[in-house]
């Protein structure tokens, strides 16, 4: 197993459901940290390495499955974990060897919510995948953010047509399109995983008393800066 704290660098994984507006919270959180002088590096997933940017293309265009019929489930996992050993080995470990702070725009907690949950794979098989696959490397610290269902499928829709709109046609929809059941089942692993790991998962969202961009940064920043100061990274 990799443990983080080998490393001086810190590894920081944002979750939630599409629509959730992890975007945005990286991109004022990078802002903010560029701010009091630390650069951080930006990966997504799947993405982020030029293998990434290929499988990223295969699964999350609607119309691949066309041109390559129905892509199986465990295809699919299978893929989004050749994406994420990919990054861990080319960006997110000698990032972490030089000390520095990696913001990663999901990780294998996506999995486990849209793959293990959402497709019925189950949670023990996505997490047998990812200790074989990524020898188990856990972030430092995963910023949840968890809105309500309605309220992100209708962002998550929004945002699909501008995109559709700007690409001739082609869209990222091959998981927006799936159903509320789906959501919801996507929605409960995550609040699961918080439950599980609460050393690891700062849950942020609606009842927790966070609501709006603005008020919802702050509490990124506090515990950002919280896990930076144990790392003795000052900000
Ligand atoms: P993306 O456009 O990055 O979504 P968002 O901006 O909402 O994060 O697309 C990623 C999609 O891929 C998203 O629908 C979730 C899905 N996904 C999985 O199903 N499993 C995974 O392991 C990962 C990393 C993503």
């Amino acid at each position: 197993m990799i443990e983080p704290v080998m490393y001086p660098g810190v590894f920081i994984t944002f979750e939630g459901p599409d629509g959730s507006g992890k975007t945005t919270q990286i991109k004022r959180l990078a802002e903010w940290l560029r701010e009091r002088g630390t650069e951080p590096i930006l990966l997504r997933q799947p993405g982020g390495t030029a293998l990434g940017e290929r499988i990223r293309a295969i699964l999350l265009d609607s119309r691949s499955e066309e041109a390559l019929g129905e892509i199986a489930p465990l295809s699919e996992l299978a893929l989004m974990f050749a994406d994420r050993a990919q990054s861990i080995r080319q960006v997110i470990l000698p990032a972490l060897a030089e000390g520095r702070v990696i913001l990663c725009d999901r990780y294998t907690d996506s999995s486990e919510a849209y793959q293990g949950a959402g497709r019925g794979l189950g949670t023990d098989r996505v997490l047998a995948v990812h200790r074989a696959v990524c020898d188990d490397l856990q972030p430092s610290l995963t910023v949840l953010l968890l809105p309500d269902v309605e309220q992100a499928l209708k962002r998550a829709r929004r945002r699909n047509e501008r995109y559709k709109q700007q690409h001739d046609g082609a869209d990222e929809n091959r998981f927006e399109a799936e159903g509320e059941a789906f959501y919801r089942r996507v929605h409960d692993a995550y609040a699961a995983i918080a439950e599980r790991e609460p050393q690891r998962v700062a849950l942020i969202g609606p009842g927790t008393g966070d609501d709006g961009i603005e008020a919802i940064a702050t509490r990124v920043r506090e515990v950002v800066a919280e896990r930076l100061a144990a790392a003795r990274i000052g900000v």
